[in-house]
């Protein structure tokens, strides 16, 4: 087996950051041309020495291993990143510590970048929303 599938294996074990999240600012969902797979990608937001930073990401994937092993390692990566930043972060760069996606997996790590970023699409344009305001989802 390799290393790579050993570090999805490993990951898999204990994902981190699975499931909806219900107070969040913004929600991306896309799906996979080439498998048929989807991928939904929740973030929550907060102010951070006057930067917009993101505070938490979930997500949900529906059947791929190694979406859910790239999108656990993402949504830990990204706690703290300002918007633009996380705009950048390439399939590859979500993938952190699982090492380089054999080509056949390539898209299962495009799916994550594309959910991250049609989430961050839909991200509130200024400040985060105020903690009273009225259109908190739950
Ligand atoms: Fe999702 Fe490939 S169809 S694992
Ligand atoms: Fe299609 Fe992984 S096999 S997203």
């Amino acid at each position: 087996m390799s290393d790579f599938e050993d570090k999805v294996r490993e990951t898999l074990a204990n994902p981190k950051n699975q499931g909806e999240m219900q107070d969040a600012d913004s929600v991306g969902t896309v799906g996979s041309p080439d498998c048929g797979d989807m991928l939904r990608m929740w973030l929550k937001f907060k102010e951070e020495n006057g930067k917009k930073v993101i505070d938490r990401a979930s997500f949900q994937s529906f059947g791929c291993q190694t979406a859910i092993a790239v999108a656990s390692m993402a949504t830990e990566m990204l706690k703290g990143k300002t918007e633009e930043e996380a705009r950048h972060l390439s399939a590859q760069e979500l993938s952190g510590d699982l090492g380089a996606l054999p080509p056949m997996k390539i898209h299962c790590g495009q799916l994550v970048e594309g959910a991250l970023k049609s989430a961050l699409d839909q991200s509130p344009a200024e400040e985060p929303a105020k903690a009273e305001d009225s259109n908190t989802l739950s």
